[in-house]
């Protein structure tokens, strides 16, 4: 089965609050990337609220026919509140700062290893299964399960910049080996972060149990261009490798 693709829509928000009012509308976005062919629909909600809104999420909550998923750094702000409030079937935990523009690197998996634990329970016994953000190391997949969290996803904008440059190899295998370690420890793998048309196949053809991929920035930006509905039905093309 080919990996799920959740369509982040933080972008949407980042538009809408440009001009303030409610164009477009984050809502309805998710309603039709759902009727679009999206096997889900992904928010990063930050303390600043600079694109999606606390108030986003619960609005977004009863129209979620597919998958939420809800990533953010769970010792910002509201944030754990706010998930145990809107009970998403998935929460990815981030360690970004407050105020970065975006993530940028993952958990280190062994020295937040008591935190996390902590954390991953409050999640999982709230019924919300956990995915922890991780660099392509493996030794961060397997510390990972040792958390208790079901998931990793592995940052893939290394892997992205070298494929941009032609040179994905290295950068692939350890995307790979990651993958297979997650796998080996019992956990299934996500993968996200500046993947898009050019790179998605190559990366979900190499880690065939690739579970999902959460996709935002180039998802919508080529959505410009081709239009929400034909975008997201390429981007399952280019998953169904
Ligand atoms: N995964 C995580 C943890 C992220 O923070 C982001 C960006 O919000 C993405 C995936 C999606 O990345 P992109 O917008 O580059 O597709």
């Amino acid at each position: 089965m080919p990996a799920k693709l959740s369509v982040n829509i933080n972008k949407i928000a980042t538009l809408r609050n440009s001009r303030g009012g409610n164009i477009p509308n984050v809502v309805k976005t998710a309603i039709d990337c759902q009727a679009f062919g999206a096997n889900g629909i992904t928010v990063h909600p930050r303390p600043d609220e600079r694109h999606i809104r606390y108030q986003d999420v619960m609005d977004l909550v009863p129209h979620i026919t597919t998958e939420f998923n809800i990533e953010g750094n769970p010792r910002e702000g509201k944030f754990v509140a706010l998930v145990l409030a809107a009970k998403p079937a998935q929460v990815t935990l981030v360690p970004d700062a407050p105020g970065q523009l975006t993530s940028n690197h993952g958990w280190d998996t062994v020295k937040e290893q008591d935190y996390l634990k902590q954390i991953v329970k409050q999640f999982t016994n709230a019924g919300i299964r956990v995915s922890l953000f991780i660099d392509p190391v493996p030794a961060m997949a397997t510390a990972a399960a040792e958390t208790g969290a079901a998931r990793i996803e592995i940052y893939t904008e290394h892997y992205a910049r070298c494929h941009e440059q032609g040179n994905a190899n290295e950068a692939l295998n350890a995307c790979v080996a990651t993958a297979n370690a997650a796998q080996k420890a019992g956990l299934a793998v996500n993968a996200g972060h500046d993947l898009n048309l050019q790179n998605l196949s190559t990366l979900a053809r190499h880690i065939p149990f690739l579970a999902e991929v959460s996709i935002g920035h180039a998802l919508i930006a080529d959505a410009l261009y081709y239009g929400l509905h034909n975008t997201i039905q390429m981007y399952q093309r280019a998953l169904a490798v």
